[in-house]
């Protein structure tokens, strides 16, 4: 981050008499920064951005967003050709490490993570703590945060190979816990990973292979997934990376932190949604209930909102469902079911809301759970487990960000301030005076 030279903001508080000299920050593209972060002891004013829409919490090297033209880098690459050229695992590479890797460095790089693909038999026996039908988003998180129990005290975050083996760790086991929690909820034993099979067709065998039979995984399935996990691998500074930055930045154990990133994910505003948009595309039911919901969606007393549209950054379409919008055709048909009525219903309803005058003004366009749901049913996943999905994929965007946090020397434990609006000083009354 540089300072833009000669530009700064001066900032007047009249009534005191006092003024502070703001510098302006840039980034590499995008909008550039004014620097707060002295406010404070210059005017005695903290800034007030609930949600934190306009506030900039620490610079990253990661992704770039822009909102207001749709466009998704990650370490610069677009995420157009990336879907259509790159793996899951080079993706992986690429936000850890910064740059893209030869196919030597890939090829070492897939092993180390093939390498760490099991978990410890006791970690697996936690599942029966829960019942079947708990959530695997429940399970999944309380699994996670338990191996920090497994990783305590070999696991040094100031030690930069400490810090890799936990990102390979996490990321080889993040779907062997997937599927555990899946597994738990049909009551059927547990399958281990197949090193021999790559990420995204390793964890589909370890969801649906039974140990009585044999099972092939479907190539245009894995396919399939892989797509969706480098589509959804990382997204900036949202709301769950945001908790994976705050957790870690009290030099909590990183699988505590991770697991904290897969609770703040579960929500239906965040990547709950996609688990969401089925529910409600199945609530709908059909395309002429479409105006009812329409006019819910609109109704500020109804809690009824359209899932899978609208984006705190995207001011336009997210680049990323539009590849998930044509995939979903392209998939559907390679499987032999491209008469989906939920594809169909989902389809009409991005028509008509887009036309619809209360999405125009409010820039609200389908986003990248609007379509996800769909092919997640066709390749045989359930709904519960979406969200689960969307972890897989993101732990490494999380990893990526809290290993470029915890590697930064200028580092600062993350602690927002607040506007007090609470009762003023006042004395302690006891109980026998109180009326
Ligand atoms: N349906 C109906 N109205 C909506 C929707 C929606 N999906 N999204 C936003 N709005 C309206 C709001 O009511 C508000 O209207 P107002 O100005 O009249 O009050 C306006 O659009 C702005 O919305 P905010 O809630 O202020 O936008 P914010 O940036 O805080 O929220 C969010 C973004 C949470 C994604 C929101 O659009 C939403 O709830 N969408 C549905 C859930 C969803 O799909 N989440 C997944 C996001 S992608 C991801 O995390 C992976």
């Amino acid at each position: 981050m540089n300072d833009k030279p000669g530009q700064t903001f001066e900032l007047t508080d009249s009534s005191a008499g006092r003024s502070a000299s703001l510098p302006v920050r840039a980034g590499t593209i995008g909008p550039a920064g004014l620097d707060i972060s002295h406010l404070q002891p210059e005017l005695d004013v903290f800034t007030y951005d609930p949600g934190f829409g306009m506030t900039a919490a620490t610079e990253s090297r990661i992704t770039y967003i822009d909102g207001d033209a749709g466009v998704l880098l990650y370490r610069g690459y677009p995420i157009e050709q990336l879907a259509e050229k790159s793996s899951f695992m080079e993706v992986t590479y690429l936000l850890l490490i910064g740059e893209l890797p030869t196919a030597k460095q890939l090829a070492e790089f897939s092993g180390h993570i093939r390498y760490h693909t099991m978990i410890n038999e006791t970690l697996l026996r936690f599942f029966n703590g829960f019942h079947h039908n708990a959530h695997p988003m429940a399970m999944v998180s309380a699994v996670v945060a338990s191996m920090s129990a497994f990783y305590h005290d070999t696991m040094d975050i100031h030690n930069p190979r400490h810090r890799e083996i936990f990102a390979h760790r996490i990321i080889a086991k993040i779907p062997t816990i997937a599927a555990a929690a899946h597994k738990h909820s049909l009551g059927q034993p547990f399958i281990y990973p197949r090193n021999d099979l790559d990420y995204a067709a390793n964890l589909l065998n370890m969801l649906f292979a039974v140990p009585c039979e044999p099972y092939k995984v479907d190539p245009i399935a894995a396919k399939a997934l892989d797509l969706l996990f480098v589509l959804h691998a990382d997204h900036e500074q949202n709301a769950s990376t945001s908790t994976v930055r705050l957790a870690g930045s009290t030099g909590a154990n990183p699988y505590a932190a991770i697991s904290a990133g897969v609770s703040a994910l579960w929500g239906p505003a965040h990547g709950g949604a996609n688990e969401a948009v089925l529910s409600m595309l199945e609530q709908i039911g059909t395309v002429d209930n479409i105006p009812k919901y329409l006019a819910m969606a609109k109704d500020k007393t109804s809690h009824f909102r359209l899932m899978g549209f609208g984006h705190r950054v995207y001011k336009n379409f997210d680049p990323r469902a539009k590849i998930i919008r044509e995939m979903t055709h392209k998939v559907l048909a390679a499987l032999g079911r491209d008469d989906n009525p939920l594809l169909e219903l989902a389809l009409r309803l991005e028509e008509i809301a887009l036309k619809d005058e209360y999405f125009i003004s409010r820039k609200l366009y389908p986003n990248v759970d609007f379509y996800s749901g769909v092919i997640y049913s066709a390749i045989g996943i359930p709904r519960s487990m979406f969200t689960v999905m969307f972890a897989v994929a993101r732990t490494v965007g999380w990893v990526a960000h809290w290993q470029e946090m915890i590697s930064d020397p200028h580092m600062r434990i993350g602690r927002p301030r607040q506007l007090y609006t609470g009762a003023p000083r006042r004395d302690y009354i006891p109980v026998s005076k109180r009326t």
